[in-house]
């Protein structure tokens, strides 16, 4: 893809007319970096005295808006003081796993513009990207660190991607992108939820995630912008086995940003049957983790992934349900699972 698509043998007109649309969305993309980008260190107020970690402030108790945890009765039935230590854990570790998912991004990005020609403006857009996404790092660690706990992020087991997400960019770049998607999803949705509902949260969260969503928006734009110019140039046999991979990559990148590693439970003596209960089991859980896809599975459909076999696994992984009217839409009462 560059900026200059050339006519050849093999191209039509309607090639053509699709890769100038696609590189002009691209450059526009490039533009709202150049023109609204942030720095952690002097976009956040980190030495404001409102901002101070004190391990007895209530405002790291769980958001419910955000968090399925905070809804569960077994939460809510805790002294303040224990969900403030609870809050306090739980906060840092979403940030670090937030950070590791980040780096794994950055890795792929980086695999994936070395391959690409000169005056392409993929290469252009994604270094602009992956220039955001060492900022978020900076940002979530040095959050992290002010907490002062030492959380470990992903578990051991999910912690393997590293070795396996950044070379599938340079190899599968579609699928390297829906995994992109299947973290920067549910993160946006958890944090314009809290955000919208207006809950009391801590300044370092709220200036954490300001910006998060601000920059976020783009980083998704262009993911939905890329599948949906490259899938439909795959083969049959490419996009079949794409169309059963979106949904399976989707279920693997949310539970490992929303399900907390055993530590977490073990640290706070959690009962086997809440953490089922939350993550797995309840109506509400599994509808607020399907209603995180709700905007890729429109986008799965527009782009030819939506088949009789992978709508079954969609369905059987109970991420199923309708799309959205436009991206970002809201959530609305009774939208997942529905039809
Ligand atoms: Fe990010
Ligand atoms: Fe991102």
């Amino acid at each position: 893809m560059t900026s200059a698509p050339a006519k050849n043998a093999t191209t039509t007109d309607s090639d053509l007319e699709l890769a100038r649309a696609y590189a002009e969305k691209l450059l526009l993309l490039s533009q709202g970096s150049v023109d609204k980008h942030f720095d952690p260190f002097t976009d956040i107020d980190w030495d404001n005295p409102d901002y101070a970690v004190t391990a007895d402030d209530p405002r790291w108790i769980l958001p419910k808006s955000g968090d399925m945890f905070a809804r569960h009765a077994w939460y809510q039935g805790l002294s303040q003081a224990r969900k403030i230590e609870i809050g306090m854990w739980r906060q840092a570790n979403i940030a670090k796993v937030g950070l590791q998912f980040e780096t794994l991004l950055i890795g792929g990005m980086m695999q994936h513009t070395f391959k690409l020609p000169n005056g392409s403006r993929e290469f252009r857009y994604c270094t602009h990207e992956v220039i955001e996404e060492c900022n978020h790092t900076l940002m979530f660690q040095e959050m992290v660190n002010r907490i002062g706990i030492d959380v470990p992020g992903m578990g051991p087991i999910i912690r393997q991607l590293t070795y396996l997400v950044p070379p599938l960019a340079s190899v599968f770049p579609n699928l390297f992108f829906m995994a992109v998607l299947s973290g920067e999803e549910p993160i946006d949705h958890i944090q314009k939820g809290i955000l919208r509902a207006g809950e009391q949260i801590h300044p370092i969260m709220r200036g954490v995630m300001a910006i998060h969503i601000a920059e976020e928006a783009r980083h998704i734009s262009f993911a939905h912008e890329f599948l949906e110019h490259h899938v439909p140039q795959s083969n049959a046999v490419n996009k079949f086995v794409l169309s059963l991979a979106f949904p399976i990559v989707m279920w693997i990148g949310g539970r490992a940003i929303i399900v907390p590693p055993r530590a977490f439970f073990r640290e706070f003596d959690i009962p086997r049957e809440v953490r089922k209960d939350v993550f797995f089991g309840l109506p509400d859980s599994r509808e607020t983790f399907a209603g995180y896809y709700a905007d890729v599975r429109s986008l799965a459909k527009r782009i030819g992934l939506l088949n009789p076999v992978s709508k079954a696994v969609w369905k059987a992984l109970r991420i199923d349900g309708p799309g959205t009217r436009y991206r970002s839409e809201p959530d609305r009462p009774g939208q997942v699972r529905a039809a």
